[in-house]
């Protein structure tokens, strides 16, 4: 009699459009720690956020293809952008489980029935797909949702200019109109933004309540697991393995900046 293969022991897929999804690996490393990942970023072909729908759903279609090649059990997309205009087609393309970070976050930001009126930030093609707008409205009919398209934050980020004056400027621009309107919640809607953690409490203190993507994601990626059997029991050795398609030194610094701790050589992937 054939034996079924045990798939809860193969490792995690994550994909991202660079390294900004690394923060959701860091959040998956906590909760998880029994997983192995693997980690693919398209840095030759980083920012999706600017690009169109068509050309955004063919690279995350070739990321999760890459990722399944090397036998992942699911694989989370750890990219706003790739989430709102390619997970349908990801989940009826593939076998496996793929999951978003937009609905994580948006369970997470009406869980507790407080939530009035709703900021959300992103890449100019996450904030234009609307997905966080209808993901909102759909569950929860008649709250006040605010959306800006934040598109300076990335190359900030990116940089490191998270201390310096320039960058609470452009937040300010960016944020004095969702304030203006009384937001209570603001969403975090991209997989760089968790870097701006710090700064963003200072400036809005304990009035806004923010929902980042990449806790709420790896909460719910335990529970996807748990529900598909797929959840790895044993405590053995675990890997992280990361692969870029283009390789630099500014892109494994920047990856060890999200990650927040050091990890192995960074392997090539070829698409
Ligand atoms: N990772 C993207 C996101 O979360 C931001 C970077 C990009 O534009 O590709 O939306």
């Amino acid at each position: 009699m054939p034996t079924t293969p045990d798939l809860s022991q193969s490792p995690l897929g994550v994909f991202d459009s660079g390294v900004g999804g690394l923060t959701v690996v860091r959040a998956l490393r906590e909760l998880l720690p029994q997983e192995s990942i693997i980690y693919l970023g398209d840095t030759a072909r980083v920012p999706y956020g600017s690009k169109s729908p068509d050309t955004i759903r063919r690279f995350s279609v070739e990321d999760t293809q890459f990722l399944i090649n090397h036998g992942v059990k699911a694989v989370v997309v750890a990219c706003n952008t790739a989430t709102a205009h390619a997970l349908p087609l990801l989940q009826s393309t593939f076998r496996v489980p793929v999951i978003g970070v937009i609905e994580p976050g948006v369970e997470a930001t009406l869980a507790d029935g407080q939530a009035e009126r709703v900021g959300i930030i992103g890449t100019a093609g996450t904030i234009r797909s609307s997905a966080y707008q209808y993901a909102l409205a759909m569950r929860r009919p008649g709250l006040q949702i605010h959306a800006a398209a934040t598109p300076l934050l990335v190359p900030f980020i990116e940089e490191g200019w998270i201390d310096q004056p320039a960058l609470k400027l452009v937040l300010s621009e960016y944020l004095d109109p969702l304030l203006e309107k009384g937001i209570d919640t603001l969403m975090l809607g991209c997989t760089h933004y968790p870097l701006l953690m710090p700064v963003l409490e200072k400036m809005l203190g304990k009035k806004v309540r923010l929902v980042d993507s990449a806790s709420t994601c790896a909460a719910h990626t335990r529970l996807v697991l748990e529900q598909e059997g797929l959840l790895r029991r044993s405590q053995g050795q675990t890997t992280l393995d990361i692969y870029l398609t283009d390789l630099s030194e500014q892109a494994e610094a920047m990856a060890r900046r999200f990650l927040g701790t050091q990890f192995g050589r960074v392997k090539k992937a070829a698409l």
